[in-house]
């Protein structure tokens, strides 16, 4: 600590009772000097005969949220003792008084201290499987031994945050603190253990691990259940080692395991992945010339125009998160129906038990019906959910404009439409702005922004907070045709339809992209949405222009009645009750015959030609997106990847991932390709300076924002 700084931790006596409070903003991370400030204060307690038990305690709004993942993959120095160490050769009682976050290796503290009390709102958590890691500091050892192995190996591998609750249930807290002042029941907590003995250390707690002889198969049907989820990565798996040593082998041979496996995971590419991902979500949230200071006016109620599915979920969203919504449609029938969706969506969701009855009893009464633009004149924000056409928005927008006080914020839900056009019918294009949920909106956690030419900035920062604090994540976009999300994946859809044409099949370019890691391939995804979608447009295009080619083997099995799975038959044929896609003879034929009416040569592509195709057609749109400056950073679109289009996480993003190839590497490609199918290839500017300086392509900067 340098002089004149604020300590990271404090000591402080207070009845005979040592209170060591961790004060590392914003949430009491591990970082320099705060493992080593934790074992001084420990010290000083035990060396002090006034002190008869200790606190340990986290000032500001978290207990401590873990190790410090900005030090991870850096050289660092080691702490001059392990906390744990000394809390195991400690002879007065420590209790770990818990607020906010105990994760990683702040509940790892914890779990070492002697005993656990926590506020009802805390929440603990071994996150680090979510890092690409594992819990290094003891948690993989102990928790077993506190709440059994089972117990700890889904908290462990999923690397959930479980409420404290739950956690007094499980036996991680000892005691609920009742008051507000959670300091103060600590002391007092602490005073009526003071004279306990022997001084009970999860380390020597055997009984709970027994619980496997019950179930020797815990660890392997584990494995089992994760495999499609976790495939191309170690950590959940050494995770899961970790834990089975922990019910074989003596306490200190398990922590030898846990050392030896966390230094194999730290350097990992997953884990190098993972840790960007982490941090790009956090910085997607900042709009760089937007105060943090910048007065942003309160949204305590809420209304959506159309009571369609897309309407339906936006509703959910906004109910989800607390706020009383008015749905609005002029049809009783559809807001009958849409009323209908929403209350089946719910009935699922606690038929699975992710959502008890009453909470689904609270949400459904926070959504209102209406059906008069009057109905929703006094809410804060209103966001417009009709038909993706603009001369509908546009007859929308000017009644909201008519009805709606003066304060309101007015969004329109739209993936692709001018939100200055929209927003020219409104005598306040200022107050307009564009939110994109993406589908299923309740589901989906990306949140698009839209700022139009004439969107204010607080406009702007009131929509990425609505984001937010409806527990999405907002992500800024310009204005232009698809925006960043939806335009930077356009490019992927395109190639994937004509490779088809070329002589890939479907379920070739679905497993190249299965096994690279997304959940579904594109065209099972296809058969999922249904092929119909875009077919209208796509003919009145080619009536329009006679240069459009369309996506003619698309059109061809939706003439045919093969619309995807509501249909039994698309992309792939699927059995009655079934949605396991069936490679059908017959769309092999399709895709022969209409490549042979059209001319096309067929040829055999390899899987990394199918992968390359797709996504560097991507990361070239994505660079003039960042050239346009209509997204703020590359990192951005990645965080859009990543929650919005099933790219796999542990492999970063779309750019984080090209940049594994090389930018120039890349960018060579792309100018080959570029030669031989013509313009829509045209190597972006931003990829060419990039591939020449040797950069780095997940760093760049949209041009308007540097
Ligand atoms: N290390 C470094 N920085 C961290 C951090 C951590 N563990 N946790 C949060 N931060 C930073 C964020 O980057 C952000 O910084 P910024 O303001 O500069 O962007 C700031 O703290 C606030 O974070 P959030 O915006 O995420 O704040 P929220 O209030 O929304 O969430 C949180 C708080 C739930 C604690 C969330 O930040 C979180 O989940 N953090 C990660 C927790 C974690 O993974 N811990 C395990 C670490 S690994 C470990 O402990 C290894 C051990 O086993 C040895």
């Amino acid at each position: 600590m340098a002089d004149g700084e604020k300590p990271l931790v404090r000591f402080g006596l207070e009845d005979g009772v040592g209170v060591i409070t961790i004060d590392n903003p914003p949430v009491n991370a591990l970082g320099p000097g705060v493992r080593d400030g934790i074992v001084e204060a420990l010290e000083k307690a035990e060396a002090d005969a006034g002190v008869y038990a200790m606190v340990m305690i986290g000032a500001g709004r978290s207990f401590i949220a873990g190790a410090d993942i900005r030090q991870f993959g850096k050289p660092r120095a080691l702490p001059k003792r392990p906390i744990n160490d000394v809390l195991d050769g400690g002879t007065k009682p420590v209790v770990a008084a818990i607020h906010g976050y105990a994760l990683g290796g702040g509940l790892e503290i914890a779990l070492a201290c002697h005993y656990r009390i926590a506020v009802p709102d805390a929440k603990v958590g071994l996150p680090e499987v979510l890092i690409g890691i594992l819990p290094g500091g003891g948690g993989t050892q102990r928790l077993p031994r506190l709440i059994g192995p089972k117990a700890a190996m889904e908290m462990i591998v999923s690397g959930r945050y479980v409420p404290a609750v739950e956690a007094k249930k499980l036996g991680i807290i000892d005691a609920m603190v009742e008051g507000r002042d959670v300091r103060k029941e600590a002391i007092a907590y602490a005073r009526s253990v003071a004279d306990r003995r022997p001084l009970p250390r999860v380390r020597d707690k055997a009984d709970r691990l027994a619980e496997v002889e019950a179930d020797p198969g815990m660890f392997d049907a584990m494995r089992k259940s994760i495999a499609r989820k976790a495939r191309n990565q170690k950590a959940p798996y050494h995770c899961i080692a970790c834990i089975e040593a922990a019910v074989s082998q003596p306490f200190d041979e398990g922590l030898k395991l846990e050392r030896e496996l966390f230094a194999e995971l730290e350097n990992s590419d997953e884990a190098k992945a993972l840790r960007y991902a982490f941090f790009a979500e956090r910085e997607v949230a900042k709009v760089p010339w937007l105060p943090k200071d910048l007065p942003l006016p309160e949204v305590k109620t809420a209304a959506v125009v159309g009571a369609g599915t897309m309407g339906g979920g936006i509703a959910m969203s906004l109910a989800d998160a607390g706020l009383p919504v008015k749905l609005l449609d002029a049809s009783p029938e559809v807001l009958e129906r849409g009323l209908a969706r929403i209350r089946n969506n719910y009935a699922v969701s606690v038929s699975r038990g992710s959502l008890t009855q009453q909470e689904m009893d609270e949400r459904m009464t926070r959504i209102e019906p209406v059906e008069t633009y009057e109905a929703i004149a006094d809410c804060d924000v209103v966001i417009e959910a009709v038909f993706e056409q603009m001369p509908v928005k546009k007859e929308v927008f000017a009644k909201l404009d008519a009805a709606m006080k003066p304060s309101a914020l007015l969004f329109t839900n739209t993936s692709a439409l001018d939100i200055d056009e929209i927003a020219s019918v409104t005598k306040r294009p200022e107050a307009v702005a564009g939110t994109h949920f993406f589908v299923p909106a309740n589901v989906m956690k990306t949140f698009e922004v839209v700022n139009g030419a004439r969107t204010s900035p607080v406009t702007l920062g009131a929509a990425m907070k609505l984001g937010r604090d409806i527990g999405k994540i907002s992500a800024y976009a310009g204005n232009c045709d698809g925006f960043a999300a939806n335009r930077s994946r356009i490019p992927f859809n395109l190639e994937q339809g004509l490779m088809v044409e070329e002589g890939a099949l479907p379920e070739q370019i679905d497993k190249v992209m299965v096994d690279f890691g997304y959940p579904a391939g594109p065209f099972t995804v296809n058969d999922m949405s249904g092929l119909d979608i875009s077919y209208d447009t796509r003919k009145r295009r080619a009536a329009a222009d006679p240069n459009y080619r369309g996506l003619p083997i698309t059109d061809r099995l939706v003439e045919m009645g093969r619309l995807g799975q509501k249909t039994g038959k698309g992309w792939y044929r699927y059995e009655e009750g079934d949605r396991t896609p069936i490679v059908d003879p017959e769309v092999h034929r399709v895709i022969k015959d209409v490549a042979q009416e059209r001319g096309f040569q067929q040829r055999t592509f390899t899987d990394d030609e199918i992968l390359r195709r797709l996504l560097f057609s991507s990361v070239n749109e994505a660079c003039k997106i960042l050239e346009e400056g209509k997204a703020l950073r590359a990192s951005d679109v990645d965080v859009m990847w990543l929650n919005g289009f099933g790219f796999p996480r542990y492999r970063g993003g779309l750019m984080y991932w090209a940049d594994q190839i090389g930018a120039r590497e890349v960018y060579n490609q792309i100018a080959i390709w570029h030669q031989r199918y013509g313009a829509r290839w045209r190597p972006s500017t931003f990829l060419q300076e990039v591939a020449e300086r040797g950069g780095l392509l997940r760093e760049l900067k949209g041009r308007s924002a540097t």
